[in-house]
């Protein structure tokens, strides 16, 4: 049987383990330990992981060199890791093992959010005004050499943490103190105007690529990323596609999924970031409600070199909605399962709370409840279904 060692998991990558062990591929799972995962994935995963992989626990996953002699005693056929952080020391672990992986140094140039700006203007693809903020006091030279409005971001965050849009001076100086120390360095970029999309791709080497399709976000509060439609397809949509094409192929992504982030602006489509990995955050889930496969098995499938069935286009749309509240106490009941169960569309419902636990109302992304995946014909449809399966789910929610 092959062996697919994977590095940390998030949200997608517990689908991995599970599709792994369901084909015959053993997955083994390298993590610092499973409790620290239980904030970050839905409930009942732990339970599915330790069932189904093979657990492996380490002082620091991020060490490659202590890394290096535990995953090569592992004799994996495959390393990857599905976990933004962990992405390069896996593709690293793997070139040091003569495994199959991405460029490490392609890896590295899209995790940090400054590198990839660089390359790509290099490459002539993409020109964004930029600043690098090192220290609080250095956002004072954005409005000369970004001009407002601009967007301050760590240039290695994940889940919108830290990520602040300034249109004014006053808004300046109010970030100086706001935003947060401890994720310097910061990169600040022009503001793109349009809607937030992401391209969905699987490399399956250089200049190879399956064009999973585009996805949607439904915002609320301005920031709190609710809800995603798979397959979408705006005007621009073809653009998109091209560009972010062009980009892989330009930075030297040559194997795994990416998730690319964006802004179909006025003048073109515009970089926000390139994941080099898959959406989290059921985001794979969604594409294979809609196109009846598993995008993870076939990641997987790429890093041990197996074949990859080719991409036909999906017939159903599948939409992905959360459920949250504003109310600030103690959870005291959740949706059930039932309930979501008997939800026309009804595809998948996750927990991200327990009951019992305290809630802070809704302020970022970590404060959703729960998330609930349903199909329809069409995006229309879909999109309708798994909003109103959403309110539906809220009415069982109960802070107290
Ligand atoms: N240059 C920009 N112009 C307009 N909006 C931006 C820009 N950069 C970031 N954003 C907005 O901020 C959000 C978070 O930025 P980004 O994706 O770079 O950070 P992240 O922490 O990796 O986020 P996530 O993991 O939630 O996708 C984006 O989804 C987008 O809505
Ligand atoms: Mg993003």
């Amino acid at each position: 049987m092959r062996r697919a060692l994977f590095i940390e998991t998030n949200f997608s990558g517990v689908d991995a383990v599970l599709r792994c062990r369901a084909a015959r591929i053993e997955p083994l799972l390298v993590t610092a330990g499973l409790a620290g995962l239980a904030d970050k994935l839905p409930a009942g995963s732990l339970g599915r992981l330790r069932a189904a992989a093979t657990i492996v626990q380490v002082r620091d996953p991020l060490d490659e060199e202590a890394l290096a002699p535990v995953a090569a005693r592992l004799r994996p056929d495959a390393i990857l890791s599905f976990s933004q952080a962990h992405t390069l020391v896996a593709a690293r672990l793997a070139r040091r093992l003569g495994l199959r992986g991405a460029d490490p140094a392609a890896v590295a140039a899209l995790n940090d959010k400054f590198a990839m700006r660089g390359a790509l203007e290099r490459l002539g693809l993409e020109s964004v005004r930029r600043l690098l903020v090192r220290r609080p006091e250095e956002l004072d030279g954005v409005p000369q050499s970004v001009g407002f409005p601009f967007v301050v971001k760590p240039t290695r965050g994940f889940a919108s943490v830290g990520v602040a849009v300034c249109r004014s001076r006053r808004e300046l100086a109010r970030l100086r103190h706001t935003l947060a120390r401890e994720l310097l360095p910061w990169i600040a970029e022009e503001y793109f105007e349009g809607p937030l999309v992401s391209v969905e791709t699987l490399t399956l080497g250089r200049g190879r690529h399956q064009v999973w399709g585009l996805s949607d976000r439904a915002l609320t509060h301005g920031v709190v990323e609710v809800g995603s439609s798979f397959p979408v397809r705006p005007p621009g949509w073809r653009a998109a596609v091209r560009h972010t094409l062009a980009c892989l192929d330009g930075i030297g992504f040559d194997l795994g999924a990416a998730h690319t982030e964006l802004i179909l602006t006025a003048s073109g489509p515009r970089i926000v970031e390139i994941n080099a990995r898959a959406g989290g955050t059921g985001h794979t889930q969604m594409i294979d409600a809609a196109s009846g496969r598993s995008v993870c098995l076939d990641v997987v499938r790429a890093h041990l070199g197996l074949p990859v069935e080719p991409w036909t286009p999906p017939a159903r749309t599948a939409s992905r909605y959360s459920f949250w509240s504003a109310r600030k106490g103690v959870i005291r009941a959740l949706p059930r399962a039932a309930t979501a169960r008997r939800l026309e569309g009804f595809s998948d419902m996750w927990l991200f709370k327990r009951e019992g636990s305290s809630h802070e109302g809704l302020r970022t992304n970590f404060d959703l409840l729960g998330q609930i995946l349903c199909v329809g014909p069409d995006l229309k449809r879909a999109a309708a279904l798994a909003r109103v399966a959403a309110r539906t789910l809220q009415g069982e929610v109960r802070i107290q």
